[in-house]
């Protein structure tokens, strides 16, 4: 019997990791945040100085790096034997993942790692294009989105809650231009797959979320 999948795709700031982490604990399933790969490359990249422009060596990188995730209440990310988890968060590596992420070789690299997270019970995917490319096969699809200003206030938020300066029309332009390149690439775009469940967090709750996405399960 295949393992079910219940992918969750969606702009970034949409609460896709809040909620696919939630549903992953509530259902006992698996949870592949896949954004945090493309994080984890973009700092194997900057840690070793890779000019962003030379694909053949971003590819490299790609494939050499070993990456170790862990679990627990909140999700550990080891990058060799490093912990980057830190690091993982900042806008930097966000934009520069958004960056390689629309080379079509280095998605062709990642796509095996991605698709290995499919275990038994059961696997919550959140990402990009985890309902139209890596598991088009997926029983549940959902896709999260909000409005960009509304995003770019949850990330505001979260930002001066660490303690962390931030400039709401800085990130309120930053969300739109990463909107943009992950939309408009020619490679597994931001899409909605098709049968997908669409819901629009603006004016949600997380809990209203995850209701919907539950009654859909069940
Ligand atoms: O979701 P997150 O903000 O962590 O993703 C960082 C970047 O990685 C995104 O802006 C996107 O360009 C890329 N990404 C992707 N496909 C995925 C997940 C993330 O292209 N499945």
């Amino acid at each position: 019997m295949s393992i079910p999948v219940l992918t969750i795709d969606g702009p970034s700031g949409a609460g896709k990791g809040t909620v696919s982490r939630l549903l992953a604990k509530k259902l006992g399933w698996h949870y592949l945040d896949s954004g945090s790969i493309y994080r984890s490359l973009a700092i194997a990249l900057l840690k070793q100085s890779v000019d962003l422009e030379n694909a053949a060596r971003i590819v490299d990188v790609a494939q050499a790096m070993t990456l170790a995730f862990e679990c627990g209440d909140e999700l550990i990310v080891k990058l060799g034997d490093e912990d980057i988890t830190a690091q993982l968060g900042l806008e930097l590596i966000g934009n520069t993942a958004s960056i390689i992420a629309a080379l079509p070789e280095v998605r062709r690299v990642l796509l095996q790692k991605q698709r290995d997270f499919r275990r038994h019970p059961g696997l919550v995917a959140d990402g990009r294009d985890m309902g139209t490319v890596v598991f088009p096969d997926a029983e549940y699809k959902v896709f999260l989105t909000a409005s960009s200003e509304k995003r770019a206030e949850r990330r505001y938020k979260q930002l001066i809650e660490k303690g962390i300066d931030a400039n709401l029309t800085r990130l309120t332009k930053d969300i739109e231009e990463r909107d943009r390149r992950d939309s408009e690439r020619a490679t597994a775009p931001l899409s909605i797959a098709s049968g997908a469940l669409f819901i629009d967090s603006s004016d949600m709750t997380i809990d209203a979320v995850i209701g919907e996405v539950l009654a859909l399960i069940h």
